[in-house]
């Protein structure tokens, strides 16, 4: 951050949030809150809440969450610069041209100018679509494909002439200097001149959660090759992180997701009302793709290519998505080859029966297995069988086992308890746990602890939260927990924060946030710990009774961190004393 917290505190508190958010979303008062249908995603019920008292605005749908500040930043696409010059020049609060940091101010600049170059770029291709004579081959290549003009539109298609340097030249005149224009990804300067890299291509500008255009996918628009040519990675464009399509996907209304392999695909499936698609850019599912993905839903069903790549696409991509606890469906696109063909042949309504009908990501595993084994030959059944049974064990969870055993001897017509006998005699080998096993049971005793520290985790976040919602609860908890008993590292700078705010009597949740506004994760799970879920609020008899069972656990976390790092013998007997003490203790709301 390269202006004083002072300076970006007053701007933020000089603009009320409700006024702001009046101007963009139809807002009505409730209780102490005001709520309206979120802009961030669509609904129609609104969950969507602005607190005066907090100066925040947090939607119990999506989990979109912030002070007036970001509230521009994701409304508006602004950087977090120009969202506080709009916010001080409205209120009247003049923003100092010097900062402390010039290297962060520097960054933050390189950034800023090369997401306007890519837009202005987009913008370019856009123009040379619709009005260059040579764009009508583009044009007539996207109609041929049967996309609508809206759809054009929308996904802001373009196209790259032929004369090898004019978005060169374009840019120079814009003002940009070699240096910048390098970084851009879109030209190769060297000694020799200056070259576009995108020529004689239809275009399809890609696009951040934020609507911002941070690189470009290239077609021939024959079968030339490569057929795709894509924006190298840059400061802007991470292509592990980004999916194309998100922007329009995450506010869609749908509860899953569907992955697809191409901008094609994308568009296609948009076009016919399935909004909720994206696909990775030219690069497999990284587990960056899923986490990404984790947050908008944690279902996904993939409609990867029918052939084998697309099939061993598949494969790889169901155990990325599995470690991140989304559980995932594939799609049978036979006998079309992908989503776009699909669409083209047998249309949108029998593409979503395809969806309903989706199989298991286990199953379809299974069925990919099967393809290797003549079930004519009794030996080659046997072997199949036995794959089967192995991979049957990777499941820890003897319910969940069985279920999939069910399902199995159902759908390969393998009799159930012979398959029960032969999973658990194969269990009971230890020999023939093989590597790839012992994989699977390091994998579960990850997801154990994952689950211990996503409930301890879990502890931390609601106690803040409460004692943020109220604050005479600091009284209860007054010489059993102080700030550093917060130990995930995010919740622990906050509530250093929240604690100091409490004593001085300052507490101020917006402008706690201020300090992640560089971070979109961070503010994010910031601002939802300012707002208990529902459900979660101490209003809630449940949530009373729970009260102490959570300060305990967070005390108990915080203890045994603290018992496994003494320097000395006196500071462990402190811990075990202050560990007696616990169990005793019971903190009544009553
Ligand atoms: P169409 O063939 O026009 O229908 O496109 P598609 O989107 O269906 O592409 P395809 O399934 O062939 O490939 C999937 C994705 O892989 C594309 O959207 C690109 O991102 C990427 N890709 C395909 N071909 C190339 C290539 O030649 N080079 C690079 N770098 N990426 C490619
Ligand atoms: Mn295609």
């Amino acid at each position: 951050m390269y202006y004083p917290e002072e300076i970006i505190e007053e701007v933020r508190s000089r603009n009320d949030i409700v006024d702001i958010i009046s101007g963009y979303v139809k807002l009505q008062k409730k209780g102490s809150s005001y709520f309206g249908l979120c802009p961030f995603h669509n609904e129609k019920s609104p969950s969507f809440s602005v607190s005066p008292g907090k100066q925040m605005y947090y939607c119990f749908g999506c989990g979109a969450g912030g002070n007036v500040i970001t509230f521009l930043m994701e409304y508006e696409n602004y950087t977090f610069s120009e969202a506080l010059k709009v916010l001080a020049d409205r209120s009247g609060v003049e923003l100092p041209k010097e900062d402390a940091s010039k290297e962060a101010r520097a960054r933050e600049e390189v950034r800023a100018t090369l997401l306007k170059i890519n837009k202005q770029a987009a913008n370019y291709f856009y123009w040379q679509l619709h009005n260059n004579p040579q764009g009508q081959a583009g044009y007539q290549y996207f109609k041929n494909r049967k996309l609508t003009d809206e759809t054009m539109k929308r996904f802001g298609l373009g196209f790259a002439n032929k004369t090898s340097d004019d978005l060169y030249q374009y840019m120079k005149a814009q003002g940009y200097d070699d240096l910048i224009l390098k970084e851009t990804g879109l030209f190769t300067i060297e000694e020799r001149g200056a070259h576009d890299k995108f020529w004689n291509r239809v275009m399809f500008p890609i696009m951040d959660v934020n609507n911002r255009v941070i690189g470009f996918g290239g077609r021939v628009m024959g079968d030339g090759t490569p057929k795709y040519l894509n924006s190298p990675e840059t400061k802007i464009f991470d292509k592990s992180r980004n999916l194309y399509g998100l922007n329009y996907a995450r506010t869609s209304r749908e509860k899953y997701l569907l992955v697809c392999e191409g901008y094609m695909d994308v568009i296609a499936l948009h076009q016919e009302g399935f909004t909720n698609a994206v696909a990775s850019l030219g690069t497999a599912l990284t587990s960056q793709h899923a986490n990404l993905l984790k947050r908008y839903t944690d279902k996904v069903v993939l409609t990867y290519d029918s052939d084998g790549a697309g099939i061993r696409a598949a494969l790889r991509a169901i155990p990325i998505l599995k470690a991140v606890g989304i559980s995932t469906k594939v799609l049978n696109m036979e006998p079309y080859k992908d989503p776009d063909e699909f669409m083209k042949n047998l249309g949108a309504e029998e593409f979503r029966r395809r969806i309903e009908t989706a199989r298991n990501s286990f199953l379809f595993e299974i069925d990919v297995l099967k393809k290797n084994y003549s079930m004519q030959d009794p030996e080659q059944k046997t072997e199949f069988h036995n794959k089967v049974a192995m991979k049957l064990l990777e499941f820890t969870e003897a319910l969940e086992r069985d279920n999939y055993m069910q399902a199995v001897s159902r759908e390969y017509f393998i009799n159930y308890e012979d398959l029960k006998r032969l999973v658990n005699r194969l269990g009971n080998q230890p020999g023939l746990i093989r590597a790839e096993q012992e994989e699977t049971v390091k994998e579960e005793r990850r997801r154990q602890k994952r689950e211990k520290e996503d409930g301890i985790r879990k502890s931390q976040r609601l106690l803040l939260t409460w004692l943020i919602e109220e604050e005479s609860l600091f009284d209860k908890i007054e010489g059993v927990i102080t700030a550093d008993d917060f130990l995930e590292p995010l919740y622990h700078q906050v509530a250093k924060m929240v604690f100091e705010g409490h004593r001085d009597g300052t507490l101020n949740p917006a402008a706690i946030l201020n300090h992640f506004i560089n971070d979109e994760d961070q503010y994010r799970e910031a601002a939802a710990l300012f707002h208990a879920a529902l459900g979660e609020s101490l209003d809630n008899e449940e949530q009373k009774k729970a009260f102490s069972e959570t300060v305990k656990k967070v005390k108990q976390n915080s203890l045994d961190h603290a018992s496994r790092n003494v320097k000395d013998i006196g500071e462990l007997q402190d811990v075990i004393r202050q560990q007696a003490a616990l169990k005793n203790l019971h903190i009544s709301l009553d």
